[in-house]
């Protein structure tokens, strides 16, 4: 399926900052967040049809340690926990994947830290359009 890229250094951020020290990012930059729970980022998603969409978000943590993600869509839980385990370097950047019900037009999707170490360094976050590829034809 098509999808869209959000990147995270346009989104709405809460106790998050933009950044651009660690290379291999999409877009101009990426987004640090505090290292505190509850820092946040929050995107402005279009879909062009309701019903489950895949949510592809990408990120770097140089630390050992995990750093899972609260997932709301239109302010409601999705995934309470999306695990964001280390990559191995601030400058090696990886996916992480979730699935979740949007409604048609403007959705918005935040990703919330969960545990007192923060989010990962969250470069971007990509939307499928939600309608299946078509079987090739004969
Ligand atoms: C380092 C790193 C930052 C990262 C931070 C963290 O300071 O340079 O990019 O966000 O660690 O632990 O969150």
């Amino acid at each position: 399926a098509a999808t869209t890229r959000y990147e995270a250094e346009q989104a709405t951020r809460s106790m998050a900052v933009v950044e651009s020290n660690h290379v291999g990012f999409t877009g101009s930059a990426f987004v640090n967040f505090d290292n505190t729970s509850g820092s946040s980022v929050a995107f402005a998603v279009d879909a062009a049809v309701a019903g489950n969409h895949d949510l592809v978000l990408r990120y770097a943590n140089g630390t050992a340690v995990d750093r899972p993600l609260r997932i709301e869509v239109n302010g409601t839980v999705v995934t309470a926990a999306l695990p964001f385990p280390g990559t191995g370097a601030w400058t090696t950047w990886a996916t992480r994947r979730t699935t979740a019900a949007l409604v048609k037009g403007r959705n918005t999707i935040r990703a919330v830290s969960t545990t007192a170490d923060g989010g990962p360094n969250l470069d971007s976050l990509v939307v499928d359009n939600g309608v299946a590829a078509p079987a090739p034809a004969d």
